[in-house]
């Protein structure tokens, strides 16, 4: 059952998620990230995959941008993964597993070494299925009154063989993805 349900589900690259799209995948539920990053501002992704039902409802999405990240004295450029979603009344199905390696994809074609997000802790089994692993210490990043230590937990993942995460104070020097 939960395979036919995958396979009924069409994988989408949108030029941009309209407001109609959110209110699908979003279907009505109050704070779906759990009320921390509906707080924060985040950049809009470059790159923005969704799911799209038999009747052409969209059902998921996540988006994607490359971003730079201070560690320490290094300049990392990341994929930076974000806005992961998968409506309500379709979770627990593997869809946020079709949709995240199709992201991943992605990003190793754009040349990242290595991918990036923030979740919540309730999300950090899931992504640690797909190879992320914590980021250790604080994560700061901007926001229009300044520079804020992120109230949530980041994770990264390499993407090439022999891609680290090095030691030292973690920055974005732009808004968070
Ligand atoms: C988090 C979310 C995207 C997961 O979507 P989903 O479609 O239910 O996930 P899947 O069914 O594809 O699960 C993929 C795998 O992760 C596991 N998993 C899913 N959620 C999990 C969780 N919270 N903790 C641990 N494992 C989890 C599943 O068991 C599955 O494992 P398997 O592939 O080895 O069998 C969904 O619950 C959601 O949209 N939540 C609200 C928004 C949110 O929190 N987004 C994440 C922002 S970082």
């Amino acid at each position: 059952m939960a395979n036919r349900y995958r396979v009924s589900m069409r994988l989408v690259e949108l030029a941009k998620v309209t407001d109609r799209d959110w209110r699908q995948v979003i279907a009505g539920e109050p704070e779906p990230w759990g009320g921390v990053g509906e707080t924060l501002h985040w950049r809009t992704s470059t790159h923005r995959l969704g799911l799209r039902d038999e009747a052409g409802t969209l059902v998921a999405l996540a988006g994607l941008l490359l971003a730079d990240v201070r560690v320490g004295d290094s300049l990392l450029q990341v994929a930076g993964i974000g806005g992961v979603i998968v409506t309500r009344a379709a979770r627990g199905r593997g869809l946020a597993r079709l949709l995240i390696e199709r992201v991943l994809q992605v990003a190793n074609e754009l040349g990242a070494e290595r991918a990036t997000l923030f979740c919540s802790p309730a999300n950090v089994r899931l992504y640690a299925k797909f190879g992320f692993k914590l980021i250790e210490g604080p994560v700061f990043a901007q926001q229009p009154s300044g520079v804020i230590e992120m109230p949530m937990l980041a994770m990264w993942k390499p993407l090439t063989a022999g891609a680290d995460w090095p030691e030292g104070r973690v920055e974005l020097p732009e808004e968070p993805f």
